[in-house]
Parts: C-alpha cells; structure tokens; sequence
C-alpha cells in the first residue's frame, strides 16, 4: 500500500482472477487449454478451489504478531514458508523460450519456496536443480513401465541433490479431458521436447536413433512407455530406488493413508491432481482433515485449488505440513518467466503473512492449532 502510495505498482495483479484474466490474453489458445484444462465438464476442477470458501477463520485478539514466523520442518529441513510449487509437466510451453522449468526453478531460488520437478520437465532435472540455488528441490516421477528407466530418472534424481522423491498414483493414464480433445491440442504438446526424458541414458537405450536426430520416434516411445501400473504391492521396489523421503502423491482417502503409514511412507500427499484426472471428485480440500487424522504423525502435504493465501492458510489450519501452487504459478510463468512465477509466490506469501498478523497467528504452528478455523456452511 505504501508503494502503491508512492506510484510503485505491482507488474501484475497480486490476486487470482486478474491474474488469470491476464494470462489469457498471454497465451495461445492451445497453452491455455492444457493448462486450465481438467476432466470432463470441469466440476471437480472448479469445486476444488470454491470449496474453500467453505471454511472460514477465527481471528485472535490481543496476540502480538509483529514477527510472523512462516517458516516449517519438512523432510529435516527448515523451509522459511510453508508453501512449494507443485509439478506441473511440460512447464516449458508456458514461456516463448521454452525453458519454462528452469525458470520456475529460478523463482524457487529467489524465494525458497522448493519446486517439485516432474519427470516431464522441458529441461533436465540435473539443470533444473542447478538452477534452483540452495533452495532444496523435489523430483515428481510418473513410473514408468521399464523398471530399469524408473531407477535410472530417480537416480538422476537423487545425485542431483532433490530432497524428496514425490511418486503420483493417479496418472499412469491420461484423464479424460475435452478441451485438449477438442481443441487438438497435441500438436503443441508433441512439438515441446520432453528433455528429462530424451537426457536420460536408459531411455536413449530404447532408441533406435537419438531423440535429436527423430524427436517423433522419441516421443512414440515415452507414449509407450509412460505409465506403469501400480499396486501396493509395488510399493517396497519404490522403497528400493532411493533413500530419498519417499511421498506418494494423489491419495484422498483416509484408508489409503493409513495404508501408506503402515507401509513406511514418509509423507503422503493428498491431491486430486487438480480435478485434471478424474471428475466427478469431492473437493480435495473437504478431504483434507480425514486424510491428516489417518496419517497421524506422518506429514501431509496438500495441493488442488490453492489461489491465495488465506487458501495456503486454510489448508495448513486444516492440518497440511505444507500446501502446493499449482497452476498460478503456470500464469506468472506465462505472464514473466522467472519473475512472473516469483510475482505470484510472493503474492500468494504476503497475503497468507498479513492473514496471519491480522488473525493472531504468529507462526504456522499457531494457525493449526485447533480453533482457527471453522466449516462456515
Ligand atoms: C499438473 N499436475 C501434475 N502433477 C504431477 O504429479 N506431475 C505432473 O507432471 C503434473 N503436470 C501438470 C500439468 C498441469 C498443466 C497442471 C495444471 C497440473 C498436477 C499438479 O501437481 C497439482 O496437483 C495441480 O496443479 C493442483 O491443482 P491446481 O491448484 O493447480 O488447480
């Protein structure tokens, strides 16, 4: 306010819809279908983020909150807010110079706010890494169906210094999503180089001639071998790819949980992949408080229709040890590479800091501390 008294103004709106507005003007109608697309006709997408104008706060009086503190304990590290960016596949299609990963790795650089890299990053995770400075990084990894690649892409993984190995359950096949359908959206997904992929040694294996010589071949080949089918039964083999945490992504249902606890996971990641796997989904929110009562001491991380603030805030009242951005951060980058995505992190930090200053909650410990918050339907 200050600055805007001054005649300093934000580069671009701080809050979600303006952001959006302009972001569509920004990106080609393909970009923007992948991006804001989900499954079906949309509903779970849409009912992941107005769910959470289904709870509300109770602010606190008389609480000194000059100093907050947004820092959290995660994997052993101390991260200085409670927020990361989720991994978003084929980030590079997102900014003109296709780097779109490594400039989100940029922004987790200048904020500390850690980005979880996914196996379908435009830029090799071992750049990515570099690129995202002392802030400890996460890789994403869609199992592939040749173990020997599985092993290979964590492995990467783990000499490239990532902190933590976040395996998603919910897409070893495609959801059923109409606007890529519609809009025959795939050209533009085929033309972005899967460069995470095509870097690494066993997947070149498979080639019969290297990716840059016939990138289309190449891409038939991921197609191929994409998704592997897991069952709990699978769960010690991922055990054995790395002493990285393990964290498994996409589980909304407190049994699930409980399941995972009991199999020795690290953390458990409740998610619904933003309403782009499957439709007709309860809210991932509304399943939020379930979820973290049957993982019990287990840390649980949350994404799925993140927008502000005081949505990070209502996600760790409700017991998330920390919350993923998801598409906003697609916005910034699109709207500004590096900065863009750092724009919309910092957005979304100072609101959830002046939430917390404002509400009495000094620390993230004191915003899930019972009582800060209220179901208000
Ligand atoms: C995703 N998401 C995702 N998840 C994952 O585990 N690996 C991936 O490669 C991707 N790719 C991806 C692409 C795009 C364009 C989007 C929007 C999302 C899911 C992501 O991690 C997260 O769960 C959702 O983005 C959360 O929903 P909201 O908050 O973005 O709506």
């Amino acid at each position: 306010y200050m600055g805007g008294l001054a005649g300093v103004m934000p580069r671009w709106p701080v809050d979600f819809a303006n952001l959006k507005a302009r972001a569509e003007e920004a990106m080609s109608p393909s970009v923007l279908s992948y991006v804001q697309g989900g499954c079906g006709d949309e509903w779970t997408q849409d009912v992941n983020a107005s769910a959470f104008r289904n709870w509300g706060m109770i602010p606190r009086m008389m609480v000194d909150c000059s100093v907050r503190d947004l820092s959290i304990d995660l994997f052993g590290l101390k991260l200085p807010t409670p927020v990361f960016m989720a991994p978003i596949g084929v980030n590079g299609i997102c900014t003109e110079d296709g780097h779109g990963d490594l400039a989100a790795a940029q922004a987790s650089a200048r904020t500390g706010v850690p980005f979880c890299a996914s196996t379908l990053s435009n830029d090799p995770i071992e750049e990515v890494a570099a690129a995202q400075g002392d802030t400890p990084g996460f890789f994403q990894l869609y199992t592939p169906n040749d173990e020997a690649l599985a092993a290979s892409l964590v492995g990467r993984a783990e000499r490239a210094g990532y902190k933590a190995l976040v395996v998603t359950l919910d897409t070893w096949v495609t959801g059923w999503r109409p606007r890529d359908l519609n809009t025959a959206n795939f050209p533009q997904l085929r033309g972005a180089v899967l460069q995470n992929y095509f870097s690494d040694p066993v997947f070149r294996a498979r080639l019969a001639v290297p990716p840059e010589e016939n990138p289309q071949a190449a891409i038939l080949e991921w197609v191929g071998v994409f998704g592997k089918v897991l069952s709990w039964d699978d769960l010690p083999w991922l055990r054995s790819l790395t002493a990285m945490p393990l964290v498994l992504k996409g589980i909304c249902h407190p049994d699930d949980a409980r399941r995972a606890v009991d199999l020795g996971v690290d953390a458990i990641y409740c998610s619904n992949h933003g309403g782009r796997q499957a439709n007709g989904g309860i809210a991932a929110i509304d399943l939020l408080a379930e979820v973290v009562a049957a993982a019990g001491s287990t840390p649980v991380l949350f994404d799925s229709g993140v927008r502000s603030g005081s949505d990070v805030i209502k996600a760790l009242a409700l017991g998330a040890a920390a919350v993923g951005i998801g598409r906003p951060y697609a916005y910034g980058l699109a709207l500004g590479g590096a900065d863009g995505a750092e724009h919309v992190l910092r957005s979304i930090l100072a609101e959830a800091d002046l939430l917390m200053a404002v509400n009495g909650y000094p620390s993230v410990s004191t915003v899930r501390e019972a009582g800060a918050l209220r179901q208000s339907l």
